[in-house]
Formats: structure tokens, C-alpha cells, sequence
């Protein structure tokens, strides 16, 4: 499959878009969930039989020893009795935290991949939860039906993020939170790793003999590394485009669309939303080699917490929406007062 070189910038605008604008969109929705269907999220990180307990547990130990602030930030403690929604389950380690800690919880995923693993995961524990496929996009529930919609690695990849955070709006019950992660612009792994290290790695990969420098380059195996170097042999002004760059360079060569945020983007993002908090996490000790590793914690949190790769975003939904209704309710009592006044 090929990347295509669409930007973030002209997909969060595809609703106002033509026509034409808008059949594109539906063409990169297609490559985003082939490409998911074929790789659901982590599922490359373990060897165990894909469905079975041991899959789901070695998937688990990984993530939540990568992702160690992961738990905490969710805080499951507080989702006893809440109707929860995920958009985007992957291989539902979050959905299975939910379930336990007594949520009534929903999963909804572009792939049928990720629902029918997450499904197959709730069975193996014995947990009971609601799954569907569908697009964060156009949710297919009524309004204000949740009280917690979670999304983690999710709407970054979905061509208008600005659509789905409208819908992630929609379905929650005033006074309602969100907690999305998005990938962080101002951060190491897109300003430095992406930008500088990645596009120098894909010059090495022209050449024979900077193919096996560029093995030393990052920790892809050498079938990506070789699919990097036929997309740059296929097509070079094309690959170094950055948007392509992110693509390429995040979830691996043939992931069609990946978008990074500021705090900034973030915030006019959520603007509807009231409480809006943002917090980046998540640092990878290879970015910086042979170093990386001999980082302590304390400096290794401190990195993330500026420069980390994802951008947590916990929002609630307004109380009190102040509709044209109630505007207008208003502004014919004051004239109602001012009348009475006069
Ligand atoms: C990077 S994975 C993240 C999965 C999981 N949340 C995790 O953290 O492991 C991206 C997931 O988002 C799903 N996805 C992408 N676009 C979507 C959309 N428009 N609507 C619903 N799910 C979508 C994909 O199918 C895939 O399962």
C-alpha cells in the first residue's frame, strides 16, 4: 500500500471542503483501516498466539511497563458505574481495565480487527462490555449518552481530528470528561528524531553501503528498513515531504496518516470544552543513543513532561450549554426589562 501525501492541515478542513475534497478524505479512511486491520496497534510487540490469554497478558506487561504513567492518568479507581466509551480499542488493554473496575464500557473501531480482539479478550475474562465498528468521525450513538470518553493513539490518525473531537462533544453528557492522547508536535521524537535523525537515516537508505549505517539508525528490523528504502527509491520528493516523513516514520513505513498537535492546536481543538488540561508524557530512552539508557528516571520524566512524544488531553464537557435558544431567551428579557423600565 502507498502512503499518500495528504497534510493535517487540509484534512481538518475536509468537512468544509468540496466534493472532491471529501472523496479523497474517504480514499485515506480506506488505507487508514486496511492498514489497521493488518497490524492492530501492539500486536507486533508480542510472539504468543494472537487470542490467546498469554497474548493478551504479554501485551499488557509491555505496555504498561512502556506507558508507565498510562494507569494513573486514566484513573480506572473512579470509573465504578460510569457509562465509558473508547473510540479506538486496538488490542483493548484499557477496555479490560474499564470492565474490572466496573465501568459499563462501549469500544468503537474503524477496524473489525480490534473490536472482534477486544470481544475475543472480554470473553477470556469473563467481563461484559459493547463493541462496534464504526468511525470516530461519525459516532453511531445519541447525544450526551456517555460520561467518559476515552481515546488513546486514536483520533491522530483519523483524517479530521476536528470533526471527531466534535463528536467525542456530542455523545457526552454535560459536566462529562475526555481524555485523549494525541502525538505532541514540540517534542523530541518530531523536532529532532523525526525531522533531523529520520530524514538523514532515509538519504543513508539510497546507497548500499548507508543501508547498513542506517541499521544502526533506530530499531526497525531490516524488512522495514528495506520498505523505507523501496518508498524512497520509488518515489524520493515524495517521501521527504514531512508529512510523509511522519507517516512513514510512526507505526511503521505503510501507516498511511499519522498528525501531530501543539498544546496550542489542542486548546482550539477542545474549545467547546471547559477545564481543559494538557500534559505531555512518554519518553523512549533510544532516541538518544547510547545515553538513553543510562538516563535515570527522575531525568527521564522530567524530559517527557517537556518533551514527550504524546499529548494527554482531559476536558469536560460545559454544564450549562448556552444555546441561540438561551441567548436569545435572554436578550428578549431584557428587552422585556427595558421596556418595563422605560
Ligand atoms: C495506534 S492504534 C491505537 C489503539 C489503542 N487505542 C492503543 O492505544 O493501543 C489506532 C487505532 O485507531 C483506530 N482508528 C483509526 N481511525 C479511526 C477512526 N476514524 N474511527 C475509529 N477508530 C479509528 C485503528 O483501527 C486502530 O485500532
Amino acid at each position: 500500500m502507498r502512503a499518500t501525501s495528504a497534510s493535517p492541515s487540509s484534512l481538518s478542513g475536509a468537512l468544509a471542503h468540496e466534493a472532491t475534497s471529501s472523496f479523497s478524505s474517504l480514499g485515506l479512511k480506506k488505507q487508514i483501516q486496511s492498514f489497521w486491520q493488518h497490524s492492530p496497534c501492539d500486536s507486533w510487540f508480542t510472539n504468543e498466539q494472537p487470542r490467546t490469554p498469554a497474548f493478551y497478558k504479554s501485551l499488557d506487561e509491555h505496555r504498561y511497563n512502556v506507558h508507565r504513567r498510562l494507569l494513573s492518568t486514566v484513573g480506572f479507581e473512579k470509573c465504578n458505574g460510569l457509562r465509558v466509551l473508547e473510540i479506538g480499542c486496538g488490542c483493548g488493554s484499557e477496555a479490560e481495565r474499564f470492565a474490572r473496575a466496573g465501568a459499563q464500557y462501549t469500544a468503537v473501531d474503524l477496524t473489525n480487527a480490534a473490536v472482534s480482539l477486544t470481544q475475543r479478550r472480554f470473553e477470556l475474562a469473563g467481563l461484559s462490555g459493547q463493541f462496534l465498528q464504526g468511525d470516530a468521525e461519525n459516532l453511531p450513538f445519541a447525544n450526551a449518552c456517555f460520561d467518559l470518553v476515552y481515546s488513546h493513539g486514536v483520533l491522530r490518525h483519523t483524517p479530521d481530528t476536528a470533526r471527531a473531537i466534535q463528536e467525542v462533544y456530542r455523545v457526552l453528557r454535560p459536566g462529562g470528561r475526555a481524555v485523549i492522547m494525541l502525538y505532541h508536535s514540540n517534542s523530541f521524537n518530531y523536532q529532532i528524531n523525526l525531522r533531523v535523525v529520520r530524514r538523514f537515516r532515509a538519504h543513508l537508505l539510497r546507497s548500499k553501503a548507508g543501508f547498513r549505517l542506517a541499521q544502526m539508525i533506530g530499531r526497525d528490523s531490516v524488512e522495514e528498513l528495506r520498505r523505507h528504502a523501496q518508498l524512497i527509491h520509488q518515489d524520493p520528493h515524495s517521501y521527504f515531504d514531512m508529512q510523509n516523513v511522519l507517516n512513514r516514520n510512526t507505526d511503521g513505513p505503510d501507516n498511511p496518516l499519522s498528525q501531530v498537535f501543539s498544546r496550542e492546536s489542542a486548546h482550539s481543538l477542545f474549545c467547546q470544552f471547559q477545564n481543559i488540561r494538557t500534559e505531555a508524557m512518554f519518553w523512549n530512552p533510544n532516541w538518544l543513543p547510547g545515553v538513553g539508557k543510562l538516563l535515570p528516571r527522575v531525568v527521564e520524566d522530567k524530559l517527557a513532561s517537556r518533551w514527550g512524544w504524546h499529548l494527554w488531553i482531559c476536558a469536560e464537557k460545559q454544564r450549562i450549554e448556552f444555546t441561540t435558544e438561551l441567548v436569545r431567551a435572554e436578550d428578549s428579557n431584557i428587552s422585556d426589562l427595558e421596556a418595563l423600565a422605560a
